[in-house]
């Protein structure tokens, strides 16, 4: 079967054997099919490039569920299934009026693989609520639990990234939010300004969520529109020595100061800097508003987005001496 319907790219490759995981028995059944001994997982497909067909039975991972599991006067421990969409567990926690999520509205994909980058946005990261995970150990069928130290979180990046990279499932995952005394997030830039242009002066959790919505709808490409992952690459991360040489080169380059010796660069920045910006090779384009979101325009195949990704990193790196890295996980 095809999966351009399955990953946000739309990126048209197909998978030897499909099944839909809508429990956990089923899960662990599948897992120990003899017959298909590749496994490949997919959830929301939000944050992958496929670059060839997947020889392997493809999971789609469609656990649902939502449920209380703690709660006192101020905060609420909500266990979600992985196979719930993002952005419909944040509009669900607002109208319960709980807090924590609105910053994190409209991100594509699933809440399973949520922790696995560490989604973020506007000053707020999966990491700021995330209690616990449940994941299925691949070899021994059996669930584990990761807290938030164990999931070993940084900048759009986890333990599943890493040390067990591909030999987990994420099954579910626990969040505390509040449920009065919101901590409102609204000192990234561009939030403060949507708020003050809308004339909101004391903004609640919903007020924050329309206007991350407002800005994302402005500035990211809806991918039942144009297929895209989100950011492409993740901003680079450089030493202060580097960092010195190349804002003495580039006296206008936006910034953020991580530590005192380390500072992020948007790449989306460096890209335009390159002159890719709006750009179309084919159906494979880097995206008009934000250049760090490159697109599929229609029948793109993911080789040709990977060499357009290639060819965009050796640009940054003649041009800045910077290296920039995928976001998305790249399947070859
Ligand atoms: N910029 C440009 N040209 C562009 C794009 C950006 O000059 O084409 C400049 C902007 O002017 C601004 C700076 O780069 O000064 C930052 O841009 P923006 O606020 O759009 O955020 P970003 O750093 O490009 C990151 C996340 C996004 C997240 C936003 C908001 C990463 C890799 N990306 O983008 O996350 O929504 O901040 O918090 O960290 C995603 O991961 O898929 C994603 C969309």
């Amino acid at each position: 079967i095809s999966l351009k319907s399955y990953n946000t790219f739309g990126i048209d490759v197909k998978a030897r054997f499909f099944v839909e995981i809508t429990g956990l028995v089923q899960l662990q059944k599948a897992l120990e099919l003899k017959a298909y001994p590749k496994k490949f997982i997919i959830s929301g497909g939000s944050n992958m490039l496929l670059t060839k067909d997947i020889d392997a039975l493809v999971m789609h991972i469609q656990l649902k569920g939502i449920t209380v599991v703690e709660e006192d006067e101020d905060t609420v421990e909500v266990k979600v299934m992985a196979g719930e969409n993002w952005h419909e567990l944040v509009m669900w926690s607002l109208e319960q009026g709980y807090g924590g999520l609105e910053n994190l509205s409209l991100i594509p994909g699933n809440v399973g693989t949520a922790p696995i980058q560490n989604i973020g946005a506007y000053g707020v990261e999966l990491k700021d609520v995330f209690v616990s995970c449940a994941a299925m150990n691949l070899k021994t069928r059996e669930l584990e639990g990761f807290d938030n130290e164990a999931c070993e979180f940084g900048y759009r990046d986890s333990i599943f990234k890493k040390k067990v990279k591909g030999k987990y499932i994420i099954t579910s995952v626990v969040l505390k939010l509040t449920k009065k005394d919101h901590v409102l997030h609204t000192g990234y830039g561009s939030i403060e300004n949507e708020l003050k242009n809308k004339g909101i002066v004391h903004p609640t959790i919903k007020d924050i969520s329309n206007a991350v919505i407002d800005i994302r709808r402005s500035k990211l490409p809806d991918p039942k529109e144009i297929g895209n992952s989100g950011s492409f690459f993740k901003n680079p991360i450089i030493s202060k020595k580097t960092f010195d040489k190349f804002i003495k080169k580039n006296p206008d380059a936006p910034f953020y100061e991580v530590d005192d010796n380390q500072y992020k660069i948007p790449a989306g920045w460096l890209i335009e800097q390159c002159g890719f910006k709006g750009k179309r090779f084919g159906d494979a384009g880097v995206h008009e508003k934000q250049a760090l979101v490159l697109v599929n325009y229609g029948n793109a195949t993911g080789k040709e987005i990977l060499f357009l990704a290639k060819k965009i990193q050796e640009e940054v790196q003649k041009n800045f001496k910077i290296k920039i890295q995928p976001e998305v996980n790249i399947i070859k």
